[in-house]
Protein backbone atom coordinates (compact mmCIF):
# COMPACT_ATOMS: atom_id res chain seq x y z
CA UNK A 1 0.00 0.00 0.00
CA UNK A 2 1.36 3.82 -0.36
CA UNK A 3 1.25 5.57 3.32
CA UNK A 4 1.58 9.38 3.56
CA UNK A 5 2.53 10.13 6.77
CA UNK A 6 2.90 14.03 8.50
CA UNK A 7 4.93 14.10 11.18
CA UNK A 8 6.01 17.30 13.49
CA UNK A 9 5.16 20.52 14.55
CA UNK A 10 4.05 23.19 12.18
CA UNK A 11 5.61 26.92 13.05
CA UNK A 12 3.56 29.84 12.54
CA UNK A 13 5.30 33.20 11.90
CA UNK A 14 5.21 35.71 13.86
CA UNK A 15 7.62 37.86 12.68
CA UNK A 16 11.12 37.27 10.31
CA UNK A 17 12.53 35.96 13.55
CA UNK A 18 9.91 34.73 15.99
CA UNK A 19 7.25 32.09 15.37
CA UNK A 20 4.85 29.64 17.41
CA UNK A 21 5.10 26.36 17.53
CA UNK A 22 4.72 23.42 20.09
CA UNK A 23 6.53 20.31 21.80
CA UNK A 24 6.46 18.31 18.97
CA UNK A 25 9.74 16.47 18.14
CA UNK A 26 8.54 14.22 15.04
CA UNK A 27 9.73 11.38 16.32
CA UNK A 28 6.37 9.52 16.36
CA UNK A 29 5.64 10.26 12.83
CA UNK A 30 9.08 9.44 11.37
CA UNK A 31 8.91 6.17 13.54
CA UNK A 32 5.41 5.18 11.98
CA UNK A 33 6.81 6.46 8.57
CA UNK A 34 9.92 3.79 9.01
CA UNK A 35 7.92 0.85 10.48
CA UNK A 36 5.06 1.19 7.02
CA UNK A 37 8.51 1.18 4.64
CA UNK A 38 9.74 -1.32 6.98
CA UNK A 39 6.66 -3.48 6.66
CA UNK A 40 6.81 -3.29 2.61
CA UNK A 41 4.98 -0.32 1.76
CA UNK A 42 5.82 2.71 -0.29
CA UNK A 43 5.89 6.00 1.70
CA UNK A 44 5.83 9.66 1.40
CA UNK A 45 6.76 11.70 4.89
CA UNK A 46 5.69 15.32 5.12
CA UNK A 47 7.86 16.65 7.83
CA UNK A 48 7.46 20.05 9.89
CA UNK A 49 10.73 21.60 11.08
CA UNK A 50 12.49 18.65 13.40
CA UNK A 51 15.53 17.89 14.47
CA UNK A 52 15.69 14.69 13.67
CA UNK A 53 17.97 12.82 10.79
CA UNK A 54 16.52 12.26 7.84
CA UNK A 55 14.17 9.16 7.22
CA UNK A 56 15.63 5.83 5.06
CA UNK A 57 16.15 6.66 1.51
CA UNK A 58 13.24 4.54 0.37
CA UNK A 59 10.65 7.18 2.07
CA UNK A 60 10.33 10.56 0.30
CA UNK A 61 10.16 13.53 2.38
CA UNK A 62 8.47 16.58 1.82
CA UNK A 63 9.86 19.52 4.39
CA UNK A 64 7.12 21.95 5.17
CA UNK A 65 6.90 24.73 7.88
CA UNK A 66 3.54 26.26 8.86
CA UNK A 67 -0.04 24.56 9.17
CA UNK A 68 -1.00 25.78 5.38
CA UNK A 69 2.23 24.47 3.64
CA UNK A 70 1.62 21.11 5.39
CA UNK A 71 -2.10 21.06 3.97
CA UNK A 72 -0.95 21.93 0.48
CA UNK A 73 1.92 19.60 0.53
CA UNK A 74 -0.93 16.86 1.91
CA UNK A 75 -3.62 17.73 -1.09
CA UNK A 76 -0.43 17.31 -3.34
CA UNK A 77 0.03 13.12 -2.65
CA UNK A 78 -3.32 12.97 -1.46
CA UNK A 79 -4.56 11.24 -4.70
CA UNK A 80 -1.29 8.83 -4.39
CA UNK A 81 -2.04 7.49 -1.23
CA UNK A 82 -4.05 4.69 0.36
CA UNK A 83 -3.36 5.64 3.79
CA UNK A 84 -3.04 8.76 5.19
CA UNK A 85 -1.68 8.63 8.69
CA UNK A 86 -1.65 12.46 10.77
CA UNK A 87 0.79 12.48 12.89
CA UNK A 88 2.02 16.02 12.97
CA UNK A 89 0.84 18.49 15.29
CA UNK A 90 -0.62 21.06 13.41
CA UNK A 91 -0.52 24.24 15.04
CA UNK A 92 -4.43 24.94 15.61
CA UNK A 93 -3.69 28.88 15.68
CA UNK A 94 -1.18 31.78 13.92
CA UNK A 95 -0.98 34.95 13.96
CA UNK A 96 -3.06 36.77 11.67
CA UNK A 97 -0.65 38.67 9.69
CA UNK A 98 3.16 38.35 9.53
CA UNK A 99 5.22 41.77 10.67
CA UNK A 100 7.35 41.82 7.74
CA UNK A 101 10.20 43.62 10.17
CA UNK A 102 11.06 42.52 13.43
CA UNK A 103 9.11 43.39 15.99
CA UNK A 104 11.05 45.99 18.14
CA UNK A 105 11.28 44.95 22.12
CA UNK A 106 11.09 49.02 23.00
CA UNK A 107 7.53 49.20 21.11
CA UNK A 108 6.55 47.32 24.10
CA UNK A 109 4.48 43.94 23.92
CA UNK A 110 3.16 43.24 20.72
CA UNK A 111 -1.33 42.58 20.23
CA UNK A 112 -1.19 39.83 18.18
CA UNK A 113 -4.61 39.07 16.41
CA UNK A 114 -5.24 35.36 15.96
CA UNK A 115 -6.93 33.63 13.12
CA UNK A 116 -6.76 29.64 13.05
CA UNK A 117 -5.10 27.36 11.21
CA UNK A 118 -7.02 25.40 8.58
CA UNK A 119 -8.02 21.87 9.62
CA UNK A 120 -6.63 20.17 7.35
CA UNK A 121 -8.29 16.63 8.56
CA UNK A 122 -11.69 18.24 7.86
CA UNK A 123 -10.40 20.09 4.67
CA UNK A 124 -9.52 16.62 2.72
CA UNK A 125 -12.35 14.84 4.19
CA UNK A 126 -14.25 15.72 1.33
CA UNK A 127 -11.76 14.54 -1.12
CA UNK A 128 -11.41 11.21 -0.04
CA UNK A 129 -11.48 8.56 -3.00
CA UNK A 130 -13.44 5.11 -2.27
CA UNK A 131 -10.74 3.12 -0.77
CA UNK A 132 -8.74 5.62 0.96
CA UNK A 133 -8.31 5.37 4.62
CA UNK A 134 -7.32 8.83 7.14
CA UNK A 135 -5.92 7.82 10.70
CA UNK A 136 -5.66 11.17 13.13
CA UNK A 137 -3.49 11.16 16.20
CA UNK A 138 -5.08 12.46 19.00
CA UNK A 139 -2.61 14.58 21.50
CA UNK A 140 -4.50 14.65 24.99
CA UNK A 141 -4.04 16.05 28.43
CA UNK A 142 -7.93 14.52 29.66
CA UNK A 143 -10.66 13.09 28.90
CA UNK A 144 -8.83 10.68 26.58
CA UNK A 145 -11.57 8.14 25.00
CA UNK A 146 -14.26 10.71 24.75
CA UNK A 147 -12.03 12.94 23.33
CA UNK A 148 -10.46 10.87 20.61
CA UNK A 149 -13.85 9.61 19.65
CA UNK A 150 -15.40 13.01 19.14
CA UNK A 151 -12.56 13.75 16.76
CA UNK A 152 -12.70 10.43 15.13
CA UNK A 153 -16.68 11.57 14.42
CA UNK A 154 -15.88 15.10 13.42
CA UNK A 155 -13.25 14.69 11.34
CA UNK A 156 -14.62 11.30 9.17
CA UNK A 157 -11.37 9.45 9.84
CA UNK A 158 -10.92 5.71 9.89
CA UNK A 159 -9.02 5.41 12.94
CA UNK A 160 -7.54 7.82 15.35
CA UNK A 161 -4.40 6.79 17.32
CA UNK A 162 -5.17 8.72 20.91
CA UNK A 163 -2.15 9.38 23.10
CA UNK A 164 -1.50 10.77 26.54
CA UNK A 165 0.16 13.88 26.50
CA UNK A 166 -0.06 14.61 29.81
CA UNK A 167 2.32 11.93 31.09
CA UNK A 168 5.87 12.36 31.43
CA UNK A 169 7.15 8.96 30.39
CA UNK A 170 5.34 9.53 26.80
CA UNK A 171 3.87 11.42 24.01
CA UNK A 172 5.16 14.61 23.17
CA UNK A 173 9.34 14.86 24.05
CA UNK A 174 9.42 10.99 24.83
CA UNK A 175 10.95 8.19 23.37
CA UNK A 176 8.38 6.32 24.10
CA UNK A 177 4.56 6.45 23.79
CA UNK A 178 1.59 4.11 24.68
CA UNK A 179 -1.40 4.97 22.01
CA UNK A 180 -5.23 3.60 21.61
CA UNK A 181 -6.26 3.24 18.82
CA UNK A 182 -9.92 3.66 17.91
CA UNK A 183 -11.98 2.84 14.87
CA UNK A 184 -14.82 4.09 13.13
CA UNK A 185 -16.76 0.59 13.58
CA UNK A 186 -16.35 1.22 17.28
CA UNK A 187 -13.64 -1.55 17.67
CA UNK A 188 -10.47 0.04 20.13
CA UNK A 189 -7.32 -1.85 20.35
CA UNK A 190 -4.57 -0.95 23.02
CA UNK A 191 -0.59 -0.79 22.47
CA UNK A 192 0.89 -0.58 25.56
CA UNK A 193 4.00 2.02 26.38
CA UNK A 194 6.88 0.93 23.97
CA UNK A 195 9.09 2.90 22.24
CA UNK A 196 8.23 4.58 19.19
CA UNK A 197 9.36 2.58 17.02
CA UNK A 198 7.29 -0.26 18.28
CA UNK A 199 4.37 1.43 19.20
CA UNK A 200 4.50 2.54 15.52
CA UNK A 201 5.26 -1.22 13.86
CA UNK A 202 2.21 -2.24 16.02
CA UNK A 203 0.43 0.51 14.59
CA UNK A 204 0.94 -0.18 11.00
CA UNK A 205 0.05 -3.87 11.56
CA UNK A 206 -3.12 -2.35 13.24
CA UNK A 207 -3.99 -0.43 10.23
CA UNK A 208 -2.98 -2.98 7.56
CA UNK A 209 -6.15 -4.99 9.02
CA UNK A 210 -8.77 -2.34 9.37
CA UNK A 211 -11.32 -2.80 6.74
CA UNK A 212 -9.99 -6.00 5.69
CA UNK A 213 -11.75 -8.19 8.76
N1 LIG B 1 -5.00 18.28 12.72
C1 LIG B 1 -5.17 18.78 11.43
N2 LIG B 1 -5.19 20.12 11.24
C2 LIG B 1 -5.09 20.98 12.28
C3 LIG B 1 -4.96 20.48 13.60
C4 LIG B 1 -4.92 19.12 13.78
O1 LIG B 1 -5.28 17.99 10.48
N3 LIG B 1 -5.11 22.29 12.06
C5 LIG B 1 -4.95 16.81 12.89
C6 LIG B 1 -3.73 16.31 13.64
O2 LIG B 1 -2.66 16.01 12.76
C7 LIG B 1 -4.26 15.05 14.29
C8 LIG B 1 -5.74 15.38 14.53
O3 LIG B 1 -6.07 16.47 13.67
O4 LIG B 1 -4.19 13.93 13.45
C9 LIG B 1 -6.06 15.76 15.95
O5 LIG B 1 -5.18 16.79 16.36
P1 LIG B 1 -5.27 17.37 17.84
O6 LIG B 1 -4.23 18.44 17.99
O7 LIG B 1 -5.28 16.25 18.85
O8 LIG B 1 -6.72 17.98 17.84
P2 LIG B 1 -7.34 19.36 17.41
O9 LIG B 1 -8.26 19.13 16.28
O10 LIG B 1 -6.24 20.36 17.21
O11 LIG B 1 -8.23 19.73 18.67
P3 LIG B 1 -7.78 20.20 20.16
O12 LIG B 1 -6.54 21.06 19.98
O13 LIG B 1 -8.97 20.97 20.63
O14 LIG B 1 -7.52 18.96 20.97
Amino acid sequence: MNFLVTAGPTREPIDPVRFVSNRSTGRMGYAVAEAALAAGHAVRLVSGPVELPPPSPGIALVRVTTAADMLAAVKDNLPWCDWLVMAAAVADWRPARCAPLKLKKSDGPPQIAWEPTPDILRTIAPLKRPGQRFCGFAAETDHLARNARAKLRAKHLDAIAANDVSLPDRGFASAQNAITLYLADGKKFSIPLASKIQCAKTLIEALEKVGTT
